[in-house]
Parts: C-alpha cells; sequence; structure tokens
C-alpha cells in the first residue's frame, strides 16, 4: 500500500496522521516531537509485541527511551497509575523538551495522553495506537482522561498529539473480539457522515474482517478524514463532535450497568446503534431499511445486536449520569437517513422505555 498522509488542521497545535504497513515511516513521522529523553508507554501485552522495534527507532532518533509498562485492561487507566508513571518520568529526568510515546490501544492512548497533558503542565507526546479501535478513533481528536472510582473518563483534558503513526501490520496479531469492538466504531463513521464509505464497505467487509491490508488501510483512512474533520471544525465538542456519539448514549449506559465486564466498548457501542436507530425509526426519522443496514453490518463484523435481559429501569438510571447530558436531559444522537445524524435533548422516554421491550431485528424487513 501506499503510505497515507491526513492532516488535521487546528488554530493551534495541527497535526498529522499517518497511515501505512511498516515501522518505515515512523521515524520521520515522530522525530521533530521528540526530544533527547522519551518515555514510552504501553502495556504488557503490547510490550512483548512491539516495543523492542519502537525502542530501535528511538534510538536511531538520538533519544533516550525509558519505558513504562502498565497492566493491561481499563483498571489502568487511573490516577493511581498516572502517579506511577509521573514518578517514573522524574526519576529518569524528563523535562519540559522530553515527550512521551503512546503505545497500544486506547487505555494506554488516553492514559499515556493524560500524563502527558498533565507532566510539567503539559509536554509533547504521539500516539502510536495498535488496536483498531485506537487507529480509528481513541487516538485522534485529543481527548484524554483516566477514571474515577465514580464515573469513567471524568478526570481529562482536550489533549492534542503532535503526530499519530498508525501502523496497520500491527493489527496482525489483535485477538478478534477487539478488532470487532473497533469495527463498531469504524461502521458508526459511515452512518453519522459518510454513505459513500457504507456503499465501499458494503462490496469490502468481508476483505476488512480477514485483515487485507489495502482494504483496512483505505478503511481507516476514510474513518480518521471524517475524525479529522469533525475535530478541525469542534475540537471541544461544542457542537458537531457530539455526532461521534452515535450508539454511546445507550451504549454508555450499558457498560456502565454491567460494570465494564459483560461488553467491550464496541459491543457496547454497536448494541447502542441499533436501538438508537430504533428509536429513530418508531419516531419517523429513517426507515427500515436503514435499520436492517446497519443490523446486517454489525453480524458481519460479529457484534451483538441484541439486548437481552437488561432491566430498562436501570439502564434509564445508567444513561441519565452520561457526562454528554446537559440540564438533566439524556442527549441522543439519532440517525435521520442513512449516513446522517442529528442531536435530540428531549426525547420522549416513554418511546426510549418502548423500544427495549421487543428486539429491533423482529420489525426488520427480513423477518
Ligand atoms: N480518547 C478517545 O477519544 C477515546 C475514544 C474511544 C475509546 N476511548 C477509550 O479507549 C479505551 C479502549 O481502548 P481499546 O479498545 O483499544 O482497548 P485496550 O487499550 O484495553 O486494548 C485492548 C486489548 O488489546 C491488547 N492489544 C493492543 N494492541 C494489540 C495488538 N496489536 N495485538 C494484540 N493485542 C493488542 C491490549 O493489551 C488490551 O489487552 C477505553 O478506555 C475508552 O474509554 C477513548
Ligand atoms: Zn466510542
Amino acid at each position: 500500500m501506499k503510505p497515507i498522509s491526513i492532516d488535521l488542521e487546528l488554530p493551534i497545535n495541527s497535526y498529522s496522521i499517518h497511515i501505512d504497513q511498516s515501522w518505515e515511516g515512523l521515524n520521520k513521522a515522530i522525530k521533530p516531537f521528540i526530544g533527547h529523553k522519551a518515555m514510552v508507554v504501553t502495556d504488557e501485552n503490547v510490550d512483548e509485541l512491539f516495543s523492542r522495534d519502537i525502542d530501535f527507532i528511538l534510538k536511531s532518533i538520538g533519544s533516550q527511551v525509558t519505558l513504562a509498562v502498565v497492566k493491561p485492561g481499563e483498571d489502568s487507566k487511573s490516577l493511581k497509575t498516572a502517579e506511577s508513571l509521573y514518578t517514573q518520568a522524574l526519576k529518569n529526568g524528563l523535562d519540559r523538551s522530553s515527550a512521551i510515546i503512546a503505545l497500544g490501544g486506547g487505555v494506554v492512548g488516553d492514559l499515556a495522553g493524560f500524563i502527558a497533558a498533565t507532566y510539567m503542565r503539559g509536554i509533547n507526546y504521539v500516539q502510536i495506537p495498535t488496536t483498531l479501535l485506537a487507529q480509528v478513533d481513541s487516538s485522534v481528536g485529543g481527548k484524554v482522561a483516566v477514571n474515577h472510582p465514580l464515573a469513567k473518563n471524568i478526570i481529562g483534558s482536550f489533549y492534542q498529539p503532535k503526530s499519530v503513526y498508525i501502523n496497520i501490520d500491527t493489527l496482525k496479531s489483535l485477538p478478534d473480539r477487539q478488532f470487532s469492538t473497533g469495527m463498531a466504531e469504524l461502521i458508526k463513521y459511515g452512518f453519522i457522515w459518510d454513505s459513500e464509505f457504507l456503499i465501499w464497505l458494503q462490496k469490502n467487509i468481508d476483505r476488512i474482517m480477514e485483515r487485507q491490508e489495502e482494504a483496512l488501510a483505505y478503511a481507516i483512512g476514510c474513518c480518521c478524514r471524517t475524525k479529522a474533520h469533525i475535530v478541525s471544525q469542534d475540537e471541544r465538542e461544542k457542537g458537531l463532535r457530539t455526532i461521534l456519539n452515535f450508539g454511546h448514549t445507550i451504549g454508555h449506559g450499558l457498560e456502565s450497568l454491567t460494570n465494564y465486564k459483560l461488553y467491550t466498548h464496541g459491543e457496547a457501542v454497536a448494541l447502542g446503534m441499533v436501538y438508537e436507530s430504533s428509536i429513530a425509526y418508531q419516531m419517523g426519522l429513517v426507515d427500515r431499511s436503514m435499520l436492517d443496514l446497519l443490523i446486517w453490518f454489525l453480524e458481519k463484523a460479529n457484534l451483538p445486536t441484541e439486548i437481552h435481559g437488561v432491566d430498562t429501569e436501570s439502564l434509564m438510571r445508567a444513561m441519565a449520569h452520561d457526562k454528554k447530558n446537559k440540564d438533566d436531559s439524556i442527549v441522543f444522537v439519532l440517525p435521520v437517513g442513512t449516513g446522517k445524524v442529528d442531536v435530540f435533548n428531549n426525547l420522549d422516554i416513554k418511546l426510549v422505555h418502548e423500544v427495549f421491550k421487543e428486539s429491533p431485528k423482529n420489525y426488520s424487513i427480513d423477518n
């Protein structure tokens, strides 16, 4: 494949997203932003797979490298882990001209970005995402955070990386379930913004699921381009950026209700997209073919499309705690066509209750 480069334009702190199928272009993509000292933040799984490659490249840049390895999993996105990383940074003499390198999935990306945003009031960082979810979503856009025991992603900032380097070859080792979780966000971009991409994806989803590089590079490029465009219009989620939350009102509610144990983020978002589209269908905003197409994509990606055994009252309460909510009303992003969504603040709560009574698959065309 030919390397792809996408610019994310901002009033200050514009940066580029590089997509390639090797580490060949990494040196050039990050060298200007790495000082004489850098700390690579990664998790144990990713460390084993890729740290050696990265270390080698950083040394060739002339940077003194410290490796900080955290436990894999959401629990590492905590103030406690953050504190141990500050300690490591201090002990290794990282100063304001040093850099942080986030190597891994969204957990490591959010955590390392948070460290970079706060250490000495902010130092450079670059993202090297290695999960599909991180490559199409979390590494781009500058949302950095750690969790509080009472709420996810609640301590954070908007802090943009200096560069994003995506090596799609890293996806080869990604477990199937993690690959599918990234597919939920990838499919989301088609439904919120890019109907042309959806048409392409309909023809190519099998190639994507087989992880064929050309197809993956094209799809990841489309997603990053869309995200870059949206973030450049609305960096701090005051308006347009909210549409990236399609599927997330119900998705976050489901994740929180099940203590982040039952579903991966993408699985919860997949279910959220189905049930939020079902609300839109009940409101007459979309026809059944939109819902059918969404379910078709999600099933192709081995994602769940039906919620079983969830208490609707508790789910509604969990959704009411979402941090996108304003003035006590639950914010929903609903489809208003295929490839187009809108933000709704005051939905009829009865209608939301209703959609959980029956599987949306029961009123799809095929049934
Ligand atoms: N900042 C944002 O805009 C944003 C957006 C979406 C999600 N997120 C956050 O992202 C996090 C989820 O990220 P995730 O889904 O990438 O999970 P993750 O970072 O936990 O990675 C999933 C698993 O895959 C492993 N892994 C990573 N790369 C691998 C590879 N190439 N081969 C084999 N195994 C590999 C990891 O060790 C981990 O066990 C959540 O905390 C979520 O809040 C942030
Ligand atoms: Zn998401």
